[in-house]
């Protein structure tokens, strides 16, 4: 877009006269040059044509001497005059031939033609002796003089002496000199424009160059164009030069920032100067529904509503979503907005209405039994329709269109939220080219091979490239996608600075690991671990002496519950004395239950927790509703150990939930290898959740570990979490946003001035 908005700027014609301008500012000087070097030529030219002429005249001289030179002799001796001047009088016939003269031995004229020039005699001058000088200016004019002798038998009788008119050495000369000065004028002018053309042409050129640099192209991303030879080496310096920066820039804010809901607002007045920042995620954070004793506020257990919640109350934007709820609408006003959270509003949720059909088709067909099970390694096989992918289409223009209403400026921070928008940030782009798109992807992306069974593979891929920023979890699904893209489109990639260059359109591929608030929602205010363990234990009619575990998740067969169930299992055979004495509580939120997948494995969980039971009483304790957060926090304090065993997650947060509750440093997380938060939680017991021994073992391992031990894991993984925090994710991203929005008006700057 940004390229576009480039070449065609509607200061082309002011860019052209200013190259112009400074293209004559060599030219004028050139010309200069120029008449300079005609003025110091023209004599030199002079010069070298007299000396040709008086060489041509010389042997024009021999030659009329030698025809004259026999008849010559005779008649001299025999002093005929009549026939000597009729002789001399037919040479100077030749126009060029002024006179001729015939002297004696001694130097007296005898004969001569009328025009013999008085000024000339029969002696040579001194000059003429020594010089060997044969021109000489008379009044008449310059001429040229040749004296030949004329010999009879071995004896000197005399000497003949021609005279030649020069005048016309100086009329062409004159013409020379015409004629040189037209031909450096000329020369001079025909310089002059290739110049100014060249020049124009190499300074769009380089400026071009030089504005694509300060977009990122070639340098943090790949050139539009390929850069031209001469701004190789520059190129090449600044590339170094601004990716050292942006290394020092991004280590430094990381290294002085704590991240916080006060450094994000900063950020947002600073960085962005108060720009608007827009989010768009299908899942709203707050669900109005009916209910007996009137309207309630629900908050959705989804990651992606966690983590953007707390920084939407930081940046007091608009978060666009789906009103899902059964009384969204009698709570919206008449734009369809509504100010949350509902008791202490900090922001506006905007509302959008799905009809069933819709929902089906958009949601529950393309993104739930297509998009989700293509990007996640669960064995689950995607579904793909043609109706589906309409209804996708659909749904993601209509928000889009949301978008362009609620945006007050035309380039307003666009936050793209998750695999339900893919096609989203190019739709928003056309009709926002000017605005900064930040796309960022909730869950893996998969391998090429996996993403390339998609039939409309490439249709989302270009939907997504319409992002300024699309951000991962982990630099693993960041190369996945890159690769995918490789594989798949035509575009320039360049992987040393994660950039793709599509259409007109930079988008940086960066790895943006997304986390919880920090402090946590509740510290401070909650009763000790103990007391809540013990609260729990009752509430669980559980003795208390019991260990209990917790696992907290949606039902979905991403999640490995199935093979934690059945680790808790082997854990039970392989340690006895733990049977009877410690039970699992699995918290399994209802989620798309009407879909087939999610129906069968909502049946086989509860059907394996009940066969565990059978054998080891009260081993599962199955909680399949919905827990508010602040519950659910209750049973993170309480529990000796927490179970995350996705068989494959983006990031994961429940186990940084349960690490942030844990403010007694204790208690240990079980976490799997395929989760993108085990990219961080290095301290946790990490397990292949496939590998049932393995995963049991932990499980035994973590309800066994000694105080020390678990202090000093927990503590390491809570500062972590401290450190790394969502307003670092959103902070982080937002800060490459504001680079990318200031190279931009820098560019756009740099493209009035020139
Ligand atoms: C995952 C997705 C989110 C989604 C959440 C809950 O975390 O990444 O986009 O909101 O699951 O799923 P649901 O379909 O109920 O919104």
């Amino acid at each position: 877009m940004q390229e576009a908005q480039i070449t065609m700027n509607p200061d082309n014609s002011f860019t052209s006269l200013r190259s112009i301008h400074l293209s004559l500012r060599f030219v004028i000087p050139l010309a200069i040059a120029l008449a300079l070097f005609a003025y110091g030529v023209v004599p030199l030219i002079d010069k070298l044509t007299l000396k040709w002429f008086a060489r041509d005249l010389d042997i024009r001289s021999q030659l009329i001497s030698s025809t004259l030179n026999d008849a010559l002799i005779d008649l001299v001796l025999n002093k005929e005059r009549g026939k000597i001047n009729k002789l001399l009088l037919k040479a100077t016939r030749d126009e060029r031939l002024l006179a001729v003269g015939v002297c004696s031995s001694d130097h007296k004229l005898l004969y001569k033609t009328a025009d013999f020039p008085k000024e000339i005699s029969c002696k040579p001058s001194t000059d003429e002796e020594k010089e060997k000088k044969f021109l000489i200016d008379l009044s008449q004019g310059p001429v040229h003089i040749s004296r030949t002798s004329l010999h009879f038998e071995n004896s000197e009788i005399g000497s003949l002496v021609l005279v030649h008119d020069m005048s016309f050495v100086e009329r062409r000369s004159t013409d020379t000199r015409k004629y040189v000065i037209i031909l450096f004028l000329v020369q001079g002018v025909v310089i002059s424009l290739i110049t100014v053309f060249v020049a124009h042409l190499s300074w769009r050129g380089w400026l071009e160059g030089v504005r694509a640099m300060m977009r990122g192209e070639g340098i943090l991303r790949p050139f539009s164009q390929p850069a031209s030879a001469e701004l190789q080496p520059l190129v090449g310096e600044m590339r170094l030069l601004l990716r050292n920066l942006e290394t020092e820039r991004r280590h430094a804010d990381d290294m002085t920032t704590t991240w916080n809901p006060a450094a994000l607002r900063a950020l947002l007045n600073k960085q962005l100067t108060g720009d608007q920042v827009l989010v768009v995620s299908n899942r709203e954070p707050y669900i109005h529904i009916k209910t007996e004793q009137g309207i309630a506020v629900n908050r959705p257990a989804s990651g992606l509503v966690t983590a953007v919640e707390p920084v939407m109350r930081a940046c007091s934007g608009t978060w666009i979503a789906h009103g899902s709820g059964s009384a969204d609408r009698e709570t919206v006003d008449r734009n369809d907005r509504v100010g949350v959270p509902p008791n202490k509003p900090e922001y506006n949720l905007r509302r959008i209405w799905l009809t069933e059909e819709e929902e089906q088709g958009y949601y529950y067909g393309f993104a739930n039994e297509g998009f989700w099970p293509l990007c996640h390694n669960a064995h689950v096989r995607p579904i793909f329709r043609s109706s589906d992918w309409l209804q996708y289409q659909k749904i993601n223009q209509r928000f889009a269109d949301a978008v362009v209403r609620e945006a007050r400026t035309d380039d307003p921070v666009v936050l793209v939220q998750d695999y339900h928008f893919a096609l989203l940030p190019s739709m928003i782009r056309r009709q926002l080219p000017k605005s900064t798109i930040i796309t960022f992807w909730h869950i893996p992306w998969p391998n090429p091979e996996s993403f390339g069974i998609c039939p409309w593979r490439e249709e989302l891929l270009q939907g997504m490239l319409g992002s300024t920023i699309l951000g991962f979890h982990t630099p693993f699904h960041c190369k996945n996608f890159l690769e995918t893209v490789d594989r798949y489109l035509e575009t320039r990639i360049e992987h040393e600075s994660s950039t793709i260059f599509h259409k007109g359109q930079l988008t940086m591929v960066e790895d943006y690991p997304i986390s919880i608030q920090w402090p946590p929602e509740w510290q401070g205010t909650l009763p000790p671990v103990e007391q809540t363990r013990t609260e729990i234990l009752a509430e669980l009619n559980l003795p208390s002496s019991h260990v209990i575990g917790v696992g907290v998740d949606r039902m979905d067969y991403t999640k490995g519950i199935l093979e934690r169930f059945a680790a808790v299992e082997r854990m039970l055979e392989n340690h006895p004395e733990f049977v009877g004495r410690f039970s699992f509580v699995q918290i399994a939120a209802p989620s798309r239950s009407t879909l087939e997948e999610y129906h069968a494995f909502e049946l086989r969980v509860h059907s394996l927790a009940a066969r565990i039971n059978k054998r080891f009483d009260r081993a599962i304790i199955l909680k399949a509703e919905h827990h508010t957060s602040e519950q659910v926090n209750r049973y993170y304090r309480a529990s000796n150990v927490c179970m995350v065993t996705s068989l494959h997650d983006g990031m994961n947060l429940v186990a940084k939930e349960f690490i942030a509750a844990r403010d007694d440093e204790q208690g240990v997380l079980v976490l799997s290898q395929f989760t993108g938060a085990s990219n961080e939680l290095h301290v946790a017991l990490i397990v292949n959740p496939y590998h049932v021994e393995q995963t049991a073992d932990a499980l035994y391992r973590g309800l066994t570990m000694p105080e020390y031990e678990q202090k000093e894991r927990m503590k390491s993984m809570r500062s972590l979490v401290q450190d790394f925090n969502v307003y670092r994710w959103a902070g982080k991203m937002l800060l490459d946003a504001a680079r990318v929005r200031q190279r931009e008006k820098l560019s756009a700057r740099i493209g009035r001035l020139t």
